[in-house]
């Protein structure tokens, strides 16, 4: 069988985590292949919500097994924190969640070179989630970084190595911090990982497909943070796109089979950088407002604005989407018009083609179309759709020339409606 990829056209928080859940009783293997703590996926059902960061959204639907793929890096510290509270409420994960030997481990001078260099960015920081991620990423491109499987061999040296390069950094930076605390629950971190098993996940997931076995592949992130094709360098620093899947967890690219393009019925973004469709507006306060738009792991107040056509299409285009998953309908319920981001209007030229920057001097031209007025919460059937609901489900499916596959009108894992 094929690996059906499924990942965020926007700015991230589209719903992955939701969704995945949902989508798991179908498949064998559920894997994140990029991004790492930086990511909150949440999840809601039985009345419990839970915020996962590095494991996959694939835990709590059986045994299914769940990889965390060698394209992501991990911090053992909030590994460890992550999986204690999925044991206390009762999760044994370590039969079911299996972690690669490629990953790249987030150290603890990470984030602070993290802080250090967001501090010397000044008023031009990325606003980062402040996980280390950017330095991880850097220090495996060129060729510093410690894996994984590292553990299991001359560990102590690696780790000195990298350290000491850091520190050397941070001195440059005049950056001050105190590394003891956050070493040591560090290394209490990676006397949890030890409990996992670490596994050659590019020969476990093809293995997988030879056997004839589904796989999930979770992204994180969303498509206009990818490291090449986001709104650079307003972005984080990893693939996010399918490809990443690829590179990710060590599949070829013709074993890809359907991409789920995820996507909210409005925008969001946190951080800094480029939002064409952003509203500073009491519409922007009511959509952050009604959908609850605070970081899930951070607490950040997310930037809010209307659907971005513009955006979603090169989004598409870029990911070969073959189905479409919209979230948080229900948060326009009682938006009396919604509007659309058809182009993008930049020195009185219309421009349809996401360009090469977004400057201050785009205009996003608007469609307006009808809301529906209606509560969508309960709802389980498109049958019950209001007319204008169906109206712009109609619309965006005309523009986007792919059609969308789930609905979802609520946070529940029961609030989601396949068509
Ligand atoms: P992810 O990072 O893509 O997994 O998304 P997040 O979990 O960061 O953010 C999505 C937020 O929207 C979470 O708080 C979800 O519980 C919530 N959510 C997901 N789907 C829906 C929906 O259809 N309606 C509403 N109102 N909330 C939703
Ligand atoms: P999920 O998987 C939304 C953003 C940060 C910042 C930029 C770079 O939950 O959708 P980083 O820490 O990665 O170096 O930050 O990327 N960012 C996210 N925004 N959702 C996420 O993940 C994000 N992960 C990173 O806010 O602008
Ligand atoms: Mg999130």
């Amino acid at each position: 069988m094929k690996v059906d990829v499924l990942l965020g056209l926007q700015w991230g928080d589209e719903g992955k985590g939701k969704v995945v859940d949902v989508l798991t009783p179908r498949y064998d293997v559920v894997s994140r292949f990029q991004g790492g703590p930086n990511a909150g996926h949440t999840l809601e059902f039985a009345g419990q919500k839970y915020v996962l960061r590095s494991i996959p959204s694939g835990i709590f639907q059986g045994n299914k097994i769940n990889i965390i793929g060698n394209g992501v890096v991990l911090d053992p510290a909030l590994f460890k924190a992550e999986v204690e509270a999925l044991e206390a409420s009762g999760h044994d994960l370590t039969k079911r969640l299996y972690i690669s030997k490629k990953a790249h481990l987030i150290l603890p001078t990470h984030r602070l070179l993290d802080a250090a260099y967001e501090k010397a960015k000044g008023d031009s920081k990325i606003g980062t989630t402040g996980k280390g991620i950017g330095p991880t990423y850097t220090d495996k491109i060129s060729r510093n970084g410690v894996r994984v499987g590292d553990i299991l061999c001359d560990f102590e040296k690696k780790y000195t190595i990298a350290i000491n390069k850091h520190k050397a950094i941070l001195a440059q930076y005049n950056f001050e911090y105190d590394l003891k605390k956050i070493e040591d629950e560090w290394f209490e971190g990676i006397e949890k990982l030890k409990q996992f098993t670490f596994i050659d996940s590019e020969h476990e997931i093809n293995n997988k497909l030879k056997e004839n076995k589904s796989v999930l592949a979770e992204g994180a992130q969303g498509t206009m943070l990818d490291i090449d094709f986001g709104s650079y360098p307003f972005v984080t620093s990893s693939n996010t796109i399918c490809a990443g899947a690829c590179t990710g967890l060590g599949i070829a690219p013709r074993n890809i089979g359907e991409v789920f393009g995820i996507f909210k019925a409005y925008c969001t973004r946190v951080g800094s950088g480029p939002f064409p469709t952003e509203l500073l507006d009491e519409t922007g306060d009511s959509l952050r407002k009604l959908g609850f738009e605070f970081g899930s792991v951070t607490g950040r107040p997310r930037r809010c604005g209307w659907i971005d056509l513009v955006a979603l299409k090169y989004a598409i285009m870029i990911n070969g989407v073959s189905k479409l998953i919209m979230m948080k309908s229900d948060v326009l319920d009682s938006f009396k018009t919604i509007k659309a981001c058809v182009a993008y209007k930049i020195n009185g030229e219309t421009v349809t083609e996401f360009p090469y920057e977004i400057t201050d001097n785009l205009e996003p031209v608007y469609k307006e179309l009808a809301g529906w007025e209606t509560d969508m919460t309960k709802m389980q059937n498109e049958k019950e759709f209001p007319v204008q609901f169906n109206d712009y489900i109609a619309f965006l499916e005309k523009e986007l020339q792919v059609p969308i596959y789930i609905v979802s009108v609520g946070p529940d894992r029961a609030q989601t409606i396949v068509r």
